[in-house]
């Protein structure tokens, strides 16, 4: 949506925006999937992506916002960063061995997250949580955090390697939750 990308570009231009750290569910888990293709679920400044180009997956790395993907662009030949829009972005069926997706939630994509893996492939998935924190929140907002148990359902007809929920506290103390998952395409 273009007022994704408006609204993201303006967060990225505060060159503090953006993480530094690798995800700890992706360094935990990225090892259980063959070195292949690798999808970045909206990549953002694309420390993970990096993180999986140096461990060697190709790594598609997908955002909306054309200034966070710049940021990584040309750091290594193993990573293609992709500006698209993941309201309407299609993942081909049955190309990856690895697909991460950390701090976004777009529900249109989980039927195609579940065919876009390989045999085997393993999926890396932790975003927020509803939590009783969240009270101030509105419906639009609400779209953009999972239900307790939800991605442990949507996801099945996965092999579960591991799922939690757990409550976290930010850089400015405010606590908030979130879901994490690992799983694997039998
Ligand atoms: C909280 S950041 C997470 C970035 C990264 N996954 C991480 O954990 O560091 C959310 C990202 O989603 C991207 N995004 C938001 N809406 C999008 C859309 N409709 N299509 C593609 N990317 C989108 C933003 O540009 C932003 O980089």
């Amino acid at each position: 949506m273009q007022k994704d990308r408006i609204r993201w570009n303006e967060k990225y231009k505060n060159k503090e925006t953006s993480c530094s750290e690798v995800s700890g569910i992706v360094r935990q888990f990225y090892s259980s999937a063959a070195k292949g293709r690798a999808l970045d679920i909206a990549a953002g400044t694309g420390t993970n992506s990096l993180f999986l180009a140096e461990q060697g997956f190709s790594v598609d790395a997908v955002d909306i916002s054309d200034i966070a993907l710049k940021r990584f662009a040309g750091k290594h030949p193993k990573l293609y960063p992709i500006c698209a829009d993941l309201d309407t972005f299609d993942i081909p069926g049955n190309r990856y061995s690895l697909i991460i997706n950390i701090r976004f939630l777009n529900r249109r994509l989980f039927p195609y997250i579940r065919e876009g893996l390989v045999p085997g492939g393993i999926l890396i998935f932790e975003t927020y949580l509803e939590g009783p924190g969240q009270d101030y929140c509105q419906s639009s907002c609400r779209d953009y955090l999972l239900r307790g148990n939800e991605l442990l359902h949507s996801f099945l007809s996965l092999k579960i390697l591991f799922y939690q929920e757990t409550k976290e506290a930010s850089r400015n103390e405010n606590e908030f939750h979130i879901a994490s998952l690992a799983a694997m395409k039998c």
